[in-house]
């Protein structure tokens, strides 16, 4: 990068029952981390274990949940996490759910944000939400750091876990409109690489030689095929414990529940018309016709 003036800077700190945002202001970084960023429920983990294949050649006994921590989830804090980030001598992969202006930029990081329609987001969200066990709840909003109201159970009924988080932006996780916002912002940057969900489902191969190339990761032709069946679906369900945080503890029925259906549209038989044209409205509104279009598609302006 030559223009470091352009560098986004970090303007404030996000505390929440999940958040500390603080860790990444002590974070030394590498010039060669790679940092994986979603608003959530959009592919982290796929991408994750993506990576993972990527830098050790189709390995199958990889822990990637271990390997590639989500650095702004304040459990464990920061004094135990970031030890363990200073010791990987691998390439450091990790992750965020951070809107850009909570986070430190490094100009020669390389950031990979992956998007998806929010309706999905949400769909996924509920699943991971609803079939969270007592120890998800105790590690949120039992443990020194706790910040804000704690996170309470989803109702019973998805239309009205999705109006919630509609109608209250994010409610009750962060909000979502300023984090898609805040990343197509910066898409420009050469140490900044878009990826879709859809695009990763449609063309899983394709998308994995791009992230790659962006990364300067050179592909072992000869571990093509297992990188390519460990980073499927099925093969990532069959072995949620090694990609899913904690190996599923938070999660009574397991890791399994976290990869949980890989397809989008499930909001289709729930929400109405109305619904599903009131949310595209208001997309468009919050983050302009182009960014609405790539985030409901991947598509970008030809
Ligand atoms: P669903 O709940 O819709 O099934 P994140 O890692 O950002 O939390 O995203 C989780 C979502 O990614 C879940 O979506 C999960 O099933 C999906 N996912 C994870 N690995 C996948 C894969 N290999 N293929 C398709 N979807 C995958």
């Amino acid at each position: 990068m030559t223009e470091k003036s352009a560098l986004p800077k970090k303007t404030r700190e996000l505390h929440s029952h999940h958040f500390d945002s603080t860790i990444w202001n002590d974070l030394i970084f590498r010039d060669d981390d790679i940092i994986i960023s979603t608003y959530g429920k959009s592919g982290t983990t796929w991408v994750q274990q993506i990576i993972g294949q990527l830098l050790f050649d189709g390995r199958s006994d990889l822990e990637v949940a271990e390997m590639s921590p989500w650095l702004d989830l304040r459990v464990p804090p920061k004094e135990v996490k970031l030890p363990i980030v200073e010791e990987q001598s691998h390439r450091r992969f990790m992750k965020t759910h951070l809107p850009v202006d909570a986070l430190r930029f490094s100009a020669n990081a390389k950031y990979l944000y992956i998007g998806r329609d929010a309706r999905d987001v949400v769909w996924s969200l509920y699943n991971h939400h609803s079939n969270a066990n007592q120890t998800w709840y105790e590690a949120l909003n039992d443990t020194p750091g706790l910040v804000g109201p704690p996170i309470e159970p989803p109702p019973d009924d998805i239309r009205q876990y999705w109006r919630d988080w509609f109608e209250r932006d994010g409610y009750p996780f962060w909000p979502f409109w300023e984090n898609v916002r805040s990343w197509w912002a910066i898409r420009d940057l050469p140490n900044v690489n878009f990826i879709h969900f859809n695009h990763l489902k449609h063309d899983m191969p394709g998308e994995i030689r791009k992230i790659a190339n962006f990364l300067e990761i050179p592909i072992q032709e000869s571990s093509w095929e297992k990188i390519l069946e460990h980073c499927s679906f099925d093969w990532m369900k069959k072995n949620a414990t090694k990609s899913v945080p904690l190996g599923g503890a938070f999660w009574d029925a397991g890791a399994q529940v976290f990869i949980n259906k890989g397809v989008n549209n499930r909001w289709k038989d729930t929400l109405s018309q109305e619904e599903s044209a009131e949310y595209e409205k208001r997309a468009e509104a919050e983050l302009g016709a182009e960014c609405a279009r790539w985030l409901a598609t991947g598509e970008e302006a030809d």
